[in-house]
């Protein structure tokens, strides 16, 4: 039996115990990620009926969103990853954006949809646009599983939406605090002396 959280709930029962006692709490559940997935793919796969789509992934974040809703669409779609760095501090960045790793195909004429973990600043995805729009494609839109909207720097066409999150330090479904709890299944909150926030 998986432990339980103090106050005896099953909250805690999909995150491992060696991360337990660094949670504060879990801001969604596994189970509300894997329900907003499906209602996503079923959105991008009336949006795209008889097209062939390119996701393109941000890595490393978006690797998880990538592989759980490529699994549940029914359109055509192929893959691609970009990595870019964007030289601000480990939890917040600064709009100066470095491409690390570009795409492996070119662009033009395709049906273009950049998966994301999360839009904070909106700084990233708003380099990102500009730079595969520059390279003609048929149309960019964008999916991100979570949105801080109070964060927001430039306004930006968000087409698929899964959460809005407060203003909080989060991780897990990709998002890492110094490179660990990506894996975790829920997205929580750490404790404030985890993270120094
Ligand atoms: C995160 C996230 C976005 C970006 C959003 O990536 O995946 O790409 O930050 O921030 P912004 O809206 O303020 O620009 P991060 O740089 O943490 O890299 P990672 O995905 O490898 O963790």
């Amino acid at each position: 039996m998986p432990e339980r959280s103090p106050d005896g709930d099953h909250r805690f029962d999909l995150i491992p115990e060696v991360y337990r006692d660094a949670v504060e709490s879990v801001l969604i559940p596994a189970a509300d990620i894997e329900r907003k997935l499906d209602e996503m793919a079923a959105q991008v796969d009336a949006d795209y009926a008889d097209r062939e789509l390119l996701l393109v992934g941000v890595l490393k974040g978006a690797i998880f969103v990538m592989a759980d809703l490529t699994r549940r669409l029914t359109v055509s779609s192929a893959m691609d990853f970009m990595a870019v760095s964007s030289y601000g501090s480990s939890t917040t960045s600064s709009g100066v954006v470095r491409i690390l790793k570009d795409l492996d195909t070119e662009i033009e004429g395709r049906d273009v949809l950049i998966v994301e973990d999360i839009v904070d600043s909106g700084l990233t995805l708003d380099y990102l646009i500009k730079n595969l729009r520059s390279r003609r494609p048929a149309s960019v839109e964008v999916l991100a599983l979570l949105t801080k909207p109070s964060r927001r720097e430039v306004e930006l066409p968000i087409a698929y939406v899964g959460f809005e999150v407060p203003d909080v330090f989060v991780v897990g479904y990709g998002l890492d605090f110094d490179e660990d709890y990506r894996g975790l299944r829920d997205v929580v909150t750490l404790k404030h002396e985890v993270y120094g926030g």
